[in-house]
């Protein structure tokens, strides 16, 4: 009987790398996000008004912009401390305690990192063990379940629903108890909702975690951006500032989105396991960014606040004119989304948005974007400048009266 070959002297075909046989399966497997998809289309258009974007339409408040521009003419511009500037980091522990209360040590307890967006990175790969569950409110925002897949745990999304303005509620999230459930990440003000949790819903959230030693994982990103009550942090509760990672940042309150800086505030060993994981992977958060970061903390309040008022403003306004147009929508208590109902209409969120952008020029997110129970709902920001949201309503109404004639006619559902 003949030898079978060897394989790489019987007849081989030349090697073509396909590149994606090399991509880990936990990658490969990972869907994009629905919002790029989405955002690739509109880029391929002309003449869009987008409410589709979640960052402030308004720049950076001039006097930070100036402080990145001073500390370039200075010449900084070489790496910084793997935590962040210790003047920034006392900057943040005045910030945080002013804005929740808590107070963080900045040599041990506190962590500059590239954005929102890497501080909940390295927590997530500092905490999770292999097959390790993290619970959250779904709707959630886009990066949150990659995020855990990523750090090779498993998302475990807890509905939530209009009817009951989307809060999380605490009898439905303890009934997720099981072993294996290591955290809770907590987003309020939410992405893509606007709904806060409220008080009372916070402290049995609060026992809930206690009673199941889960690590909370709190993204307080819009925490300036409320517009009926403050926001009341988790850390700030009996016991829970040893359990909790708080994440905040410039993105959204200072209009910094670009400047990419964030920071987690928490226990001094989870921080000192991000900074494991951050030390190695990122270095540290841009320097130009950490000396504009001082100046926003210490110099930008008055801004912060006359921003906050127009957000208000351009919120009322956009939620007005979608009721009237016959939308279902909750008017949302922080960030700048508004996430309306389009169940009158009979078409998918997906269908929907991509009629809109078509036919009328008018980007919004499908909520599907956002997780399975967004479905029947449409992401519209409300940060874009005055003029846009206008432009946008315009088009909406026309093309709703002419693509759902009743529905969207005030006067003739009266
Ligand atoms: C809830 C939430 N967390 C985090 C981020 C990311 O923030 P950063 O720009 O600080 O990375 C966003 C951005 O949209 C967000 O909406």
């Amino acid at each position: 009987m003949e030898p079978a070959p060897h394989p790489r002297r019987g007849k081989i075909l030349p090697f073509v790398p396909d590149g994606e046989s090399w991509v880990a399966r936990h990658v490969r497997d990972l869907p994009r996000s629905g919002i790029r998809d989405f955002f690739d289309l509109v880029q391929t258009m002309e003449g869009i008004v987008s409410l589709g974007i979640g960052e402030p339409g308004e720049c950076t408040p001039w006097n930070i912009r100036e402080q990145a521009i001073f500390a370039l003419e200075l010449g900084k511009t070489g790496y910084t401390s793997n935590i962040g500037l210790p003047r920034l980091r006392r900057a943040i522990s005045r910030y945080m305690e002013r804005l929740t209360g808590v107070r963080y040590d900045p040599e041990e307890e506190i962590l500059v990192t590239v954005g929102v967006s890497e501080a909940l990175d390295c927590a997530l790969r500092a905490i999770v063990n292999p097959g390790e569950q993290i619970l959250f409110a779904e709707p959630s925002y886009v990066a949150y379940s990659p995020g855990v897949v990523l750090a090779h745990g498993v998302p475990v999304g807890v509905p939530t629903r209009f009817e009951d303005t989307f809060r999380l509620r605490a009898e439905e999230l303890a009934e997720k108890a099981r072993p294996g459930v290591k955290a809770l990440l907590l987003n309020s003000p939410a992405n893509p909702t606007g709904t806060m949790v409220k008080e009372e819903e916070l402290e049995k959230i609060a026992g809930i975690c206690r009673r199941e030693n889960w690590v909370v994982l709190s993204d307080e990103i819009y925490a300036e951006l409320t517009y009926e009550k403050p926001h009341r942090s988790i850390a700030s509760l009996p016991g829970m500032k040893e359990r909790t990672i708080v994440f905040n940042g410039l993105s959204k309150a200072f209009a910094m989105t670009g400047f990419r800086l964030g920071w987690a505030c928490g226990p001094a060993p989870l921080i000192a396991a991000m900074v494991k994981i951050h030390q190695y992977s990122m270095l540290c958060a841009p320097i130009l960014s950490q000396e504009a970061g001082v100046e926003a903390l210490e110099h930008g309040a008055a801004e912060v606040e006359a921003m906050r008022r127009i957000y208000q403003k351009k919120r009322n306004y956009l939620w007005r004119s979608l009721t009237a147009l016959g939308f279902p929508c909750h008017s949302p208590e922080g960030a700048f989304y508004l996430f309306p109902s389009i169940a009158p209409f009979g078409l998918s969120s997906k269908e929907f948005a991509l009629r809109l952008l078509r036919e009328a020029l008018v980007a919004v997110v499908p909520g599907t974007a956002f997780g399975p129970s967004g479905e029947g709902h449409l992401r519209c920001s409300f940060s874009p400048r005055m003029e846009e949201l206008e432009e946008a309503v315009g088009r909406l109404s026309r093309w709703m009266r002419k693509s759902f004639p009743k529905k969207s006619d005030p006067a003739a559902r009266s």
